[in-house]
């Protein structure tokens, strides 16, 4: 499927926007780390500006596993005594859900000593021992403050880190003063316009944006088999009314992002096992703007549109916006149809699953009442058995994924320790 919804600029400002719903601190360190690397990559002088670039693109992803094994919070404490678990995360992560899977690698030896990496036989070996050496200079950096100093890397050099490397950093600091810029935000400027130089293919994007839901997995995994459902309900409904491909695809990117602002409500929230009371149900509703603003001038407007009136519905009983039939069309009934039926057909910690009376009979009512839009839900309808099956099974299949991802961090992590 071609993406021609967005740039890669925009595409690595979404990246980057994810994130800071994540944590705001975790991707401001990504994002220093992300430029020191490149300036010292390009300093030694050997790299395209896109081949930079799309290394950027990978050290601000350096700590992703983080939002999954540890306290992002705590991010010093982490990072310093017990790193192996996110950078065990972060590689999988990437490996499988990203376009980044050659140099995944970089991320499960980011914390590991060059004495251990020196002598790997691995074509990113150079860009890792500068990831190695950029994220420790953020760190140390912040730490020390005034204090700082690069030749705080005399003391490792050769044992933590590669020697090479360590002049490489003295040299670009020499140069660019890069740690003045870093302390009073002069970077951003730097690193946006390297950042200017990256070129994605339709494939990456593609991939990148598929990256993000899952994202949404690295809080809480039944959003992930959620979405993936949403979207084949969304996927069937679009093909039996005979959507055009351009409404099919808007859909389907819809309903890829739809919960994307998930990620800045506290986790403790959306896990609780109980009902909700009014502020922390509120709370929870400003996922839909959290989500349209992160997407907002990055993503074709016809996506946003669609995926902001997931919880919208034809009657004005939804929310943000109180939408009703005459705002809205086919495609936002879509999504709001099968974003409901999937909700209702999982179990959630404070109920169970709804049954297919149940459901039948809500979206029977919501017909009358003009709360659904009538084509749609009644299409859905005539077709519950065949598309909810293959709905459960492909929210089964997500959790599989999920589930294979974990064995094979036990695996990597074992072997590790
Ligand atoms: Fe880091
Ligand atoms: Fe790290
Ligand atoms: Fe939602």
């Amino acid at each position: 499927m071609a993406v021609e919804y967005i740039t890669s600029r925009n595409m690595v400002n979404l990246i980057y926007e994810t994130l800071r719903l994540m944590n705001k601190s975790m991707a401001h360190h990504c994002m220093r780390v992300s430029y020191i690397m490149s300036k010292m990559l390009e300093e030694r002088g050997t790299y395209e500006k896109y081949e930079i670039a799309d290394l950027m693109v990978l050290a601000m992803l350096h700590d992703v596993g983080a939002y999954k094994t540890d306290d992002v919070r705590k991010q010093l404490t982490f990072e310093a005594k017990n790193p192996l678990p996110h950078a065990v995360y972060g590689y999988l992560f990437l490996k499988y859900l990203s376009p980044l899977d050659e140099q995944s690698k970089m991320i499960l030896y980011h914390h590991t000593d060059y004495t251990k990496t020196k002598d790997m036989d691995y074509r990113y070996l150079f860009e890792l021992e500068t990831l190695k050496v950029a994220e420790m200079a953020d760190i140390w950096h912040r730490s020390f403050g005034d204090k700082f100093d690069v030749t705080l890397f005399d003391r490792y050099s050769g044992t933590k880190f590669d020697p090479q490397v360590c002049q490489l950093l003295y040299d670009t600091e020499e140069k660019d003063h890069i740690f003045e810029k870093l302390a009073d935000g002069s970077y951003k400027k730097e690193f946006n316009e390297s950042m200017e130089y990256i070129l994605l293919s339709d494939d990456e994007k593609e991939k990148y944006l598929k990256m993000l839901m899952y994202c949404t997995g690295l809080k809480d995994e039944q959003m992930v088999s959620e979405t993936v459902a949403t979207i084949y309900v969304c996927r069937e409904l679009g093909r039996k009314l005979k959507l055009s491909e351009t409404d099919k695809n808007e859909v389907y990117y819809a309903a890829l992002l739809h919960d994307m602002g998930m990620l800045a409500i506290p986790s403790e929230l959306l896990k609780a096992p109980r009902s909700l009371n009014v502020e922390e149900k509120n709370l929870i509703k400003t996922h839909v703007e959290i989500m349209e603003k992160t997407l907002a001038n990055k993503l074709s407007s016809d996506i946003i549109r669609i995926a902001r009136a997931h919880h919208e519905r034809f009657d004005g009983s939804g929310y943000p916006y109180a939408l009703k039939a005459s705002g809205m069309g086919k495609t936002e009934a879509i999504l709001q149809i099968s974003e409901q039926v999937v909700n209702a057909m999982e179990p959630k910690p404070y109920r169970p699953a709804h049954t297919k009376e149940e459901i039948i009979e809500d979206l029977n009512a919501g017909i009358i009442s003009g709360k659904y839009e009538a084509i749609v839900a009644d299409t859905f309808l005539k077709n519950y058995d065949e598309i909810m099956e293959k709905a459960a099974q492909r929210a089964d299949a997500a959790l599989v994924t999920h589930q294979k991802l974990l064995r094979n961090y036990k695996q990597v992590y074992k072997s590790l320790v």
